[in-house]
């Protein structure tokens, strides 16, 4: 599962990815593999998803500043409503979804 898209060591959240055990979530119907903890966007970068939602014009966004404080890693975790990608740990069984603007031409 490692590979170059993941992310191990963060240079401010320090080690984030690849130590828990193996689990099994889905990206909009997408059975994927990551490492319990792990937050859900290194999971998803490490399986070349990069594009996690779309801005109002319909561009892809995706993760930025890896840190919480951007807001463009928004997705839709087990229909709870956003989360996001950076900052939340990836659990076995998760459903995740592309997140929907409101107002947006898809949202
Ligand atoms: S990438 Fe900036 S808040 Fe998640």
């Amino acid at each position: 599962m490692s590979g170059p898209e993941r992310i191990e060591r963060h240079p401010v959240l320090g080690e984030v990815g690849g130590r828990g055990e193996p689990v099994r979530f889905s990206f909009d119907g997408r059975p994927l593999g990551g490492r319990a903890g792990e937050p859900v966007g290194v999971a998803l970068l490490a399986a070349g998803i990069r594009a996690l939602r779309r801005s109002r014009a319909g561009e892809p966004r995706g993760i930025h500043c890896a840190i919480g404080q951007c807001m463009e890693c928004r997705v839709e975790i087990d229909g709870l409503g956003t989360r996001r990608a950076c900052l939340t740990p990836l659990r076995d069984g998760m459903v995740v979804r592309t997140h929907r603007d409101p107002g947006s031409a898809d949202g």
